[in-house]
């Protein structure tokens, strides 16, 4: 990660991790030398202090400042985000069956399922109570956006596991539910640091449509890990979307580009229970084959420059460069 982005990600644990001891340390209650209740607060510190790239509440900053605004006004508003981003991760965990996450096993593993779900809801919980300490005129505009963030998150991970279970998906059916289940948060980070730093409607639009195509590309980039990262430095299985029959930007560029009984082969072998290591090295040779490997970087690098010509229409400034080397950043990231 470049460390042009260090400093903002120290302040965004400092603040992170005072407010959940103050929160969680509130709400206990000791007996017999046990702080109660550890089902929920044991899970809770253990996602939060996994690490993380801080990539919604680095936006949030950055959009804040890029409008003249003070970043310290948009600090509480950052960390919502990221206690957001958390509690999807956690849910998120559940429904794909995963056992790993930033390279530690995931709650419902390592716990249960009840601990899970229950650390998710109080996550929401505490991010709207971080996110009404915002230092804004105009807390009900950041209150909105959270909410549509928290909707869309919803829905687009519904339509991630009914496209499971489908034949009919299609790019464009692809691209809505990765703009609801990803992009949206990322937008919904960028809109709130604009409204705290005071952007006007073309302002917060620019930065809108800068942060949803960086949040396009953000999830086809996650898709393309998912076969090509280290499994040791992405922190998750490899091949983990293969084992789940997700219809990733990969599958479904393979489908458009295959034909005729090596189409029906690729569809029978991706949908199989077959054993699991051998298929997933089955699959990523014929994604490399076949080019999908590189379709999905040109798209990554395509919604990339799509997002940065969004920066034109704001004024020039520091912030505005470290949006365009952000969106640089995570092009190139690994993890
Ligand atoms: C993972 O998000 C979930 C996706 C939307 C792809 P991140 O890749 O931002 O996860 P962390 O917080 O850095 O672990
Ligand atoms: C995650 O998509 C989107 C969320 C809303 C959490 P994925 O299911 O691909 O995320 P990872 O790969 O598990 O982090
Ligand atoms: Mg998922
Ligand atoms: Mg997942
Ligand atoms: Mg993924």
């Amino acid at each position: 990660m470049d460390i042009a982005f260090n400093n903002y990600r120290e302040l965004i644990d400092k603040r992170l991790f005072s407010f959940l001891e103050e929160e969680t340390e509130r709400s206990k209650y000791c007996k017999n030398n046990q702080k109660y209740p550890y089902t929920l607060f044991d899970p809770l510190n253990y996602i939060m202090s996994g690490g993380g790239k801080r990539v919604r509440p680095i936006l949030v900053l950055l959009s804040c400042e890029a409008f003249g605004g003070d970043i310290n006004n948009a600090l509480d508003a950052a960390i919502a985000v990221e206690i957001l981003h958390n509690f999807t991760l956690v849910h998120d965990d559940i429904m794909d069956n995963a056992n790993t996450r930033r390279g530690k096993q995931t709650i419902h593993r390592k716990w249960d399922v009840n601990s899970a779900i229950l650390v998710g809801d109080e996550l929401i919980g505490l991010s709207y109570r971080s996110l009404l300490r915002a230092k804004t005129g105009n807390i009900t505009g950041v209150l909105q956006a959270f909410t549509d963030g928290v909707i869309e998150v919803c829905e687009g991970q519904a339509l991630d596991k009914e496209f499971e279970i489908s034949a009919d998906v299609s790019i464009d059916d692809y691209k809505i539910m990765i703009r609801k289940k990803t992009a949206e948060l990322l937008r919904t980070s960028s809109v709130m640091g604009a409204i705290i730093g005071n952007a006007d409607k073309t302002g917060i639009e620019a930065i809108s449509n800068y942060s949803e195509n960086i949040g396009l590309a953000f999830q086809i980039q996650d898709d393309l890990l998912d076969v090509i990262a280290d499994e040791g430095e992405f922190g998750k299985k490899i091949g983990g979307d293969i084992l789940e029959r997700k219809k990733t930007f990969l599958y479904l560029r393979a489908l458009e580009l295959l034909g005729g009984k090596e189409r029906d082969d690729f569809m029978y072998m991706y949908n199989s229970n077959g054993s699991t290591d051998s298929k997933i090295k089955d699959i990523v040779k014929l994604y490399n084959d076949i080019c999908v490997i590189g379709s999905a970087k040109d798209e990554i690098a395509s919604y990339t420059e799509k997002a940065n010509k969004s920066l034109n229409c704001i004024q020039s400034s520091n912030a505005r460069n470290l949006l365009e080397r952000f969106s640089g950043m995570l092009l190139n990231r690994s993890y």
